[in-house]
């Protein structure tokens, strides 16, 4: 049984987060199971979040697709053009939104999302995914955020995929 504690105030959380996440998945390859796993403690342990999951790259369809998450249904394909998920995926680079109502092309899945924070999940110089946060708080995420779960992603995509 995993107990899900969150002490997000805390100055250790993120280091806290990154050993949580490597032990979840330790001894498991199947990536569904261990993307399931990881967006479900995210989404328990940050607080103030309506959607917390992930997109994978389709080299098939050349489009991001629905992957496991936490939170209402969402859109299944995004071209890499499009919002804030296809922006993180084509420059690579994390997309810290502070009011979704600002940024061009938002898709919005959620009408409740106003602040949202994605993560490229990169492997080998690849972008393979990226994580996608969602809250319903304009500028719910800081700098804080963005940088620690680059760094845990980066981590953890060298892993799992
Ligand atoms: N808002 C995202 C789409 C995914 S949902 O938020 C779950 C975007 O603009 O790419």
């Amino acid at each position: 049984m995993w107990i899900i504690q969150s002490n997000y105030s805390s100055d250790h959380f993120y280091q806290d987060l990154e050993k949580e996440l490597c032990s979840l998945i330790e001894g498991e390859r199947n990536l569904y199971a261990n993307l399931a796993n990881i967006s479900s403690w995210v989404y328990h342990t940050i607080p103030d979040m309506n959607w917390c999951g992930f997109y994978l790259w389709s080299e098939t369809d050349k489009e991001l697709i629905l992957g496991p998450f936490q939170g209402k249904p969402a859109c299944i394909r995004i071209k890499p053009e499009r919002g804030v998920c296809g922006s993180a995926y084509s420059t690579s680079k994390t997309q810290l939104v502070e009011d979704v109502h600002l940024f061009p092309g938002h898709i919005s899945c959620d009408s409740v999302s106003r602040s949202e924070l994605v993560i490229p999940l990169i492997k080998n110089n690849t972008v393979l995914g990226v994580l996608d946060l969602d809250s319903p708080h304009v500028s719910r995420f800081k700098k804080r955020d963005a940088e620690n779960l680059e760094k845990i992603f980066n981590k953890i995509s060298e892993i799992i995929f």
